[in-house]
């Protein structure tokens, strides 16, 4: 079979990894792909965003099975673009992917259905926002309707922030076009989990738990990140949460999905806050986590194209999805200054033959050399039986890994071992 994976992050690269293990499979190619990923498939210089040039290239090399996996080409509708050409697909179309390309719409949809979220306002015009911030109970969180590159969620500390914040996305367009609604909402509080869940219209069957890392340094503290590394199984996600989310959160969504005539197929990210008051939905992704996907996937005992095609096909129900009962941790390595200015084009060395895998975000081939070539350059995943052995296995994995100026995260998974501990 001839697969291709639309996308270039550690994300793709953990899924091509995975899908190379179907013996059925015989060439995968990513578009664009990056250098890391080279060593696994042929990286195609087409940018995820450009449809045609991706439905081109798969009709033209006869692509058997399509993975669209980063949120652009989603919401840009690559899948209904590639359906209609009777190109099978992993991925929600346009329609569906909406429930993470408008918060706007995901916010009413969860009002609608009555799935638990945080409190809400929706505004079109900067002049009604501030005026209604003027009384509004702070912090309080302002997010961006549109997609932002993850950056379109601010938490205002203080009402000044919150007046900056609308002036920012609204006035400046700081987002574009992303911004010209917004949602305010109310600040929960919590531990947060991260659940992927694969789902055909018609059942959902969420993956092992994660737990991300989205600021830059020790301690949870610097700047907002794409996720500096992750865990899995989140220790906060006990059984009893889990059947919680699936009667008042994961059914729910799929059947109002459904209901307003927006079947969702494929892995649907449900971002959640455990706040005292219950589970909560903080955000969807209409795709795989990045870098959740890096330590799900390894977990997945079950053969990911055939689970992939029976999302495609609507025969979940009686496919098996099994995980492993080990653990798994992924720290990102990231060229320093990120996720402001940073510099790139450092060669990047691996010293022998770590025990770990590595997934390969920001890099690039050039004269037979791996140089870095963007914030975040790579993951480093190590599975083992527990926890603390998987995290010493990939900060271990680590030490063998450098170029100039990297930057990581001395403490992922320490929140966990704390709650694990507890
Ligand atoms: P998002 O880009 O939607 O994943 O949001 C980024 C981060 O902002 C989340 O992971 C949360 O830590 C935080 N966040 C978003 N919404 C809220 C909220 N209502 N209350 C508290 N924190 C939030
Ligand atoms: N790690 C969060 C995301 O993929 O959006």
């Amino acid at each position: 079979m001839k697969i291709m994976v639309v996308g270039g992050g550690g994300r793709e690269h953990a899924i091509i990894k995975k899908l190379k293990e179907n013996p059925t499979v015989s060439e995968i190619y990513a578009l664009p792909g990056n250098g890391g990923i080279a060593q696994d498939a042929i990286c195609v210089n087409i940018g995820a965003k450009d449809i045609d040039g991706i439905v081109r290239f798969a009709v033209e090399n006869q692509i058997d099975y399509a993975v669209v996996a980063p949120d652009d080409p989603l919401v840009l509708g690559a899948v209904d673009a590639l359906n209609a050409k009777g190109i099978p697909c992993f991925g929600p179309d346009a329609k569906a992917a909406i429930i993470e390309g408008s918060k706007v719409f995901s916010k009413n949809l969860m009002k609608k259905y009555g799935i638990p979220t945080a409190r809400y306002e929706v505004f079109s015009d900067a002049d009604s926002a501030l005026e209604y911030l003027k009384g509004a109970p702070i912090p309080t969180v302002i997010k961006a309707d549109g997609l932002a590159l993850g950056k379109g969620v601010i938490i205002a500390m203080t009402r000044d922030e919150a007046y900056e914040a609308v002036k920012s996305i609204m006035t400046d367009k700081k987002f574009g076009a992303s911004g010209n609604n917004i949602v305010i909402e109310e600040f929960l509080t919590g531990p947060e989990v991260s659940v992927l869940a694969f789902t055909d219209g018609n059942v959902v069957v969420p993956m092992v738990s994660s737990m991300d890392h989205k600021r830059a340094f020790d301690g949870d503290t610097g700047l907002n990140t794409g996720g500096m590394g992750t865990v899995a199984p989140n220790p906060y996600y006990t059984v009893e949460i889990a059947d919680e989310c699936m009667r008042t959160i994961f059914e729910p969504t799929i059947k109002a999905m459904n209901a307003e005539g927006r079947t969702f197929k494929g892995c649907l990210y449900f971002g959640l806050m455990l706040t005292p008051g219950g589970p909560k939905v903080i955000e969807y992704n209409c795709r795989f986590g990045d870098p959740e996907t890096q330590v799900v996937l390894p977990l997945l005992k079950s053969d990911l194209l055939t689970v992939m095609q029976a999302v495609t096909g609507g025969t979940l129900a009686s496919t098996p999805v099994e995980f492993s009962d080990g653990a798994a941790a992924c720290v990102i390595m990231a060229s320093g200054g990120y996720p402001e200015s940073y510099q790139s084009g450092y060669e990047i060395k691996v010293d022998g033959d770590p025990e770990a895998c590595i997934y390969y975000a920001g890099a690039k081939l050039q004269d037979g050399k791996l140089l870095t070539a963007g914030g975040r350059v790579l993951g480093i995943t190590a599975t083992a039986q527990t926890l603390p052995l998987a995290l010493d296995k990939a900060y271990d994995a680590l030490s063998h890994i450098s170029f100039k100026d990297a930057h990581y995260r001395h403490d992922i998974g320490q929140r966990a071992l704390k709650a694990l501990a507890e």
